[in-house]
Order: structure tokens, then C-alpha cells, then sequence
């Protein structure tokens, strides 16, 4: 008798052909939520949005290092300042926006959700902010004020300091340096968004070796304890098309592959993230969504959306679910400014956001997670 192969798999046996045929492990997706200002928000607000978001199977929130200004953020209240870890210069560090962060990742790891830290922004040379790097090496809102900042040596150095003095933050909770935390920390980017501000570089692929180079001297520190690098997506927006650029899938240092991508329509992640997940994965790269939203005029909705980034198995982090009312809710916080119209509200009707983050932990990846998402 001869035997196909889908006769072998009808009966069941034969674990060389279920090994021929499996041939990548499968987890279960995961998915996950943005929010910038977390570390800012009162113990009440922080418990409420980690607890809802665990109910819900979130795995991941993306936090970020920044300074925060006590007050109204998107329907929630920030209840005070907090400065920037190199407020006034370059290599003077005030630990206040670490500590703040430490304190969400102790409430994080004991819901089972890990973080994803951005140390920097890559939008600091002039779009989002301009902070002491942005002041020695360019502030403006072109796409090259920050050329100079990933093209200089001294910038080098003074960026590899920055990232060590992070990953060596030593938790007070856990008593582990960030670095080798890997039961509360996924990743940490190498930056969000790298070359947003210097887009020629990201499309000549690195002229300079920023972003390996970073990653290497990251890399050490972290010394194999299971905390990941992920690119933090390189370019920005992926319709500038350097999310996937060569030299961040070749490094060796790097683990993840982050895609940030403002798109619209969910027929763009059904097409796209199939062909992005085999890039990445034949560089032996996992490939998650890091950054989506949707605004009410987009053509597909939030729903539909999340269903196609689910359907093809990318795990995600929504950009961004917030505690409080997002811009389509009533306000109920007396505290509804600063909206860029991408919010979705844990309980709002714009998106369910329950329904999105279960059906991710429920469904198989494309690529195994196992080891770093349970
Ligand atoms: C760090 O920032 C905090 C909060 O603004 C401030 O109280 C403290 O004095 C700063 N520390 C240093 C060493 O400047
Ligand atoms: C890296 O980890 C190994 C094994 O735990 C250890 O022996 C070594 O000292 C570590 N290196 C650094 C630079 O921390
Ligand atoms: C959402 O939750 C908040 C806080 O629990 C509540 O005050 C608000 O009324 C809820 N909104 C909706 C639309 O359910």
C-alpha cells in the first residue's frame, strides 16, 4: 500500500510525518496596548487600566521614557510632572521617570502582562518634542533634523550611555537591573521610531550603522537573559517603507521586528504581514505590530482591523487603548484634551477592545512565541 501524506496524517501516527509537516512550532498570538503616559497616572488609574486590560488577555503594554506634565492627557489625569531622564543636559541623569516606570512594571508582572519599553523617541529632534538631544544635534520638524545625531560618534557614545544607564536600572521591586528582568520586560526598543527624523539614512540602510551598532552595545548588557531588542520601527510609518530595512533584519543583535503603520484598512494587513513574517522569520526575527490606530474616518474600522492583524496571526499593540474616555465617548473624567483622534477607550463603542485582545490569545501565531509570551 501506498501511502500519501494525507493519508498518514488521516491515521494519526508516524510523529517523523507530523514533524515534516509542522514545520515551525506554534504559540498562541498575543496582543496588547500603547500608552505613553502610564507612569504618570495615579496607583487607582494605573490598577484600573492593568487589571482591565489582564481581564481582557492583554500579554504586552508598550511604556515609554519620557517626561510627563502633570495634568489632563487623553481623559485621564497625569498627578504630577515628571522630567526627562537627561532633563537639562546629555549624561546627567534624574532616575524620577525610571522609578515611576519601575512602579508599572511591579503592577504589570503580577497580572502576567509584560512591557515593552521604548528608551527614546526618535521623534525628539523636532515632531514630538525637543529634548537635549535634540537641542545639541537638531530641532525642527524636517526629516532630517536628526541626521546629524545618528551619523555623529560622540552621538554614539553619548546614546550607548543613555541605553546602559537604563538597562542597568537596578528594579526596586525586583532587585534586577532592567536588563535581566525578562519576567516583567518583552523588549526593549533600541528607539521609537529610528530615523523618523533622518529619513535618508533609512532609506540608504544605515549608512552609518546606527542601529546595529546600538543594538550590539544593548545587546551585551542584556547578555542572553531573555529580554529582547525590537527595532522600534525604523522609519516610522511603514508608508515610508523601511520598517523591513535590511540592516535592522541582518543584525544579529536584534530578536524583533516592529511594525508602526497607520493604514486605514484592514485589507493592508491581510495582504502585507504574511510577506513581512517570512521576511523576518528566514532572518530568524519574530514580527509583531508595535504601533496601529484608527481614526473614525478610516475606511475599516477598529474592529475589522484588529479581526485581519488576528486572521494572519501578527501579534499587535493597539496605539492606543486609554483608561479614560477616548475622543468619541462622553467625558466623564472632566479631563478630554490632547486626543490625535487614534484612542480607543477600554469600554468604548469605537472598538472592542475585549474581543480584539481575546481572540489574539486564543488563536495561533504565524511564528512561536513560546518562552517569552504565555
Ligand atoms: C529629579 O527630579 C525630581 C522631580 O522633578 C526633583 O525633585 C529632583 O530634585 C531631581 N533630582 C535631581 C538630582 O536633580
Ligand atoms: C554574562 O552571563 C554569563 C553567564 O551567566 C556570566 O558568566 C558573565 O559574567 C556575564 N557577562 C556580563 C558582562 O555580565
Ligand atoms: C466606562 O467606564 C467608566 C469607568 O468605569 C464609566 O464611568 C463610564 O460610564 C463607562 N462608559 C461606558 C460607555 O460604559
Amino acid at each position: 500500500m501506498k501511502f500519501t501524506l494525507v493519508s498518514l496524517l488521516a491515521l494519526g501516527s508516524a510523529p517523523v510525518i507530523r514533524g515534516l509537516t509542522l514545520q515551525k512550532r506554534a504559540s498562541n498570538s498575543w496582543g496588547g496596548g500603547n500608552l505613553y503616559f502610564l507612569h504618570g497616572l495615579s496607583d487607582s488609574d494605573q490598577e484600573y487600566y492593568i487589571n482591565t486590560l489582564a481581564s481582557d488577555k492583554a500579554k504586552a503594554v508598550r511604556l515609554w521614557v519620557t517626561e510627563l506634565n502633570a495634568g489632563c492627557q487623553k481623559g485621564s489625569k497625569v498627578v504630577s510632572s515628571i522630567p526627562d531622564l537627561e532633563p537639562d543636559s546629555i549624561g546627567t541623569y534624574n532616575d524620577t521617570v525610571l522609578d515611576a516606570l519601575d512602579g508599572v512594571l511591579a503592577k504589570l508582572v503580577t497580572k502576567g502582562i509584560k512591557a515593552i519599553i521604548s528608551p527614546h523617541d526618535g521623534n525628539a529632534f523636532g515632531l514630538n518634542s525637543c529634548d537635549v538631544y535634540g537641542k545639541a544635534y537638531g530641532c525642527s520638524k524636517s526629516d532630517s533634523a536628526g541626521d546629524s545625531f545618528y551619523s555623529s560618534t560622540t552621538a554614539k557614545s553619548q546614546y550607548d550611555a543613555r541605553m546602559a544607564h537604563v538597562l542597568n536600572y537596578k528594579s526596586r521591586s525586583s532587585g534586577k537591573a532592567w536588563s535581566q528582568w525578562g519576567e516583567a520586560i518583552l523588549a526593549f526598543d533600541i528607539q521609537n521610531e529610528p530615523f523618523q527624523q533622518a529619513e535618508d539614512q533609512a532609506s540608504n540602510n544605515d549608512p552609518n550603522d546606527w542601529l546595529c551598532g546600538r543594538a550590539g552595545n544593548m545587546n551585551a548588557l542584556i547578555n542572553n537573559s531573555g529580554v529582547k531588542l525590537a527595532t522600534g520601527g525604523v522609519g516610522g510609518d511603514q508608508s515610508h517603507g523601511n520598517n523591513l530595512m535590511p540592516k535592522a533584519i541582518e543584525c544579529s543583535a536584534i530578536d524583533l521586528i516592529s511594525i508602526h503603520g497607520y493604514v486605514g484598512t484592514a485589507n493592508f494587513w491581510s495582504s502585507n504581514l504574511p510577506s513581512m513574517e517570512s521576511t523576518a522569520a528566514s532572518n530568524n526575527k519574530l514580527l509583531y505590530v508595535e504601533e496601529w490606530g484608527v481614526t473614525t474616518s478610516d475606511t475599516d474600522n477598529f474592529d475589522s482591523q484588529a479581526s485581519a492583524i488576528n486572521g494572519a496571526g501578527i501579534p499587535f499593540v493597539y496605539w492606543e487603548f486609554t483608561p479614560g474616555p477616548d475622543g468619541t465617548q462622553n467625558c466623564w473624567t472632566g479631563c478630554c484634551t490632547g486626543y490625535d483622534g487614534y484612542e480607543v477607550g477600554l469600554n468604548s463603542t469605537k472598538g472592542n477592545v475585549q474581543q480584539a485582545l481575546q481572540s489574539a490569545a486564543s488563536r495561533s501565531a504565524a511564528q512561536d512565541w513560546s518562552g517569552l509570551i504565555d
